[in-house]
């Protein structure tokens, strides 16, 4: 199976900028950015971030501030806290180098278990096996498995069996051949297993329909969260920004004043008037759905909730880093901000 795979991978495999050096840093930059987000979305940030920040020790000397500047529009900001933590670690723990040795890494902000296979059979060759989607979505076809893998029972069936089949001469290769495999021959829908180098031994294509695996539990609606947001704009054109609180979503970055509520209670908190026209738009979390209303206001935002709020002409907007919902909301606004590409 491993050798079937390999020769395709060798053939076939996309030109990524850390596969080319896949520098122990790069590996681990690139595999925190490909956690819920596409290989197309990530290359783009990926230079930008490795330009600035070439190192472990750069990171850690940066602030926070600057570098979710460089994450803004890649979503689940709680991935770059933890590698800004972790790159501290690393400069106090292991002299700026990234460690080769899977426990020490794993010990790391943000470290799990995929993460720590990734980069460590990457990296360092190691042979560890990484499970993700793209790989339980092979391997649930390969071996005909219709158990649901969200269950934590099941989700250990598959890493074993991604253990199992592990090449541990090639571990790196291995497990990005079969993340690449999953990306872009065994696709959720249409699967092209005419062109899949496992043809012959997939049980799902001897079977039934591959498209039926893995089996899919269906989702919960996501709630829809009313939200008001105030736009006050000083002479100079400079917007008023206030920081969300560490702790929950976004959690750190700047933000328009936004509080939940399409109550008088809400508008008042913001010192908005109902009266005035708003402009409203929607933006999708995975777990819930946000409807923001957004109202012009005056003068600057007092509001307990926030404990820093700072005036930023828009130009300084365009490299802060910004939640999406208020990208979203300064747009329909009419504030021209550059679109990013991505998740969140
Ligand atoms: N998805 C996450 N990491 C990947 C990698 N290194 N290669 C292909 N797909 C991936």
């Amino acid at each position: 199976m491993s050798r079937s795979l390999l020769k395709w991978y060798d053939r076939s495999n996309r030109d990524m900028p850390w596969r080319r050096n896949p520098l122990p840093w790069w590996v681990w930059v690139s595999e925190i950015m490909l956690q819920q987000t596409r290989v197309d979305s990530v290359i783009g940030y990926f230079n930008r971030f490795i330009e600035r920040y070439p190192s472990p020790q750069s990171l850690a000397e940066s602030s926070l501030d600057e570098l979710m500047g460089y994450w803004a529009g890649l979503g689940y900001y709680a991935r770059a806290r933890n590698l800004h933590k972790a790159a501290n670690q690393v400069v106090d723990l292991h002299g700026g180098r990234v460690p080769n040795d899977p426990e020490k890494f794993r010990a790391l902000a943000g470290v799990g278990r995929y993460t720590c296979a990734a980069v460590q059979s990457i990296a360092f060759g190691e042979p560890m096996a990484v499970l993700d989607g793209n790989v339980i979505r092979v391997l649930s076809r390969l071996e005909r498995i219709d158990k649901n893998p969200k269950l934590a029972t099941v989700k250990d069936q598959f890493w074993t069996l991604a253990d199992a089949l592990l090449d541990h001469e090639r571990a790196g290769d291995f497990n990005q051949a079969m993340m690449e495999l999953g990306a872009t021959v065994c696709t959720p829908k249409k699967p092209k297993c005419l062109l899949c180098p496992l043809m012959d031994m997939c049980r799902a294509r001897q079977e039934i329909d591959p498209e039926t695996l893995p089996i899919r539990v269906p989702k919960k609606k996501r709630p829809v969260i009313q939200m008001v947001a105030g736009l006050s704009t000083a002479e100079d054109d400079s917007i008023w920004l206030v920081r969300r609180p560490e702790k929950g979503l976004l959690g750190g970055l700047w933000s328009l004043p936004m509080v939940q509520g399409d109550t008088h209670d809400a508008l008042e908190t913001l010192n908005l008037n109902p009266q005035d026209a708003c402009q409203t738009v929607r933006h999708g979390f995975t777990h819930q759905i946000w409807d923001i209303s957004t109202y012009p206001c005056e003068g600057k935002p007092i509001c307990a909730n926030f404990d820093e709020v700072r005036a930023f002409k828009v130009s300084e907007i365009k490299t802060l880093g910004l939640g999406g919902p208020s990208l979203k909301a300064l747009r329909v606004c009419g504030i021209d901000l550059p679109r990013r590409r991505g998740a969140g």
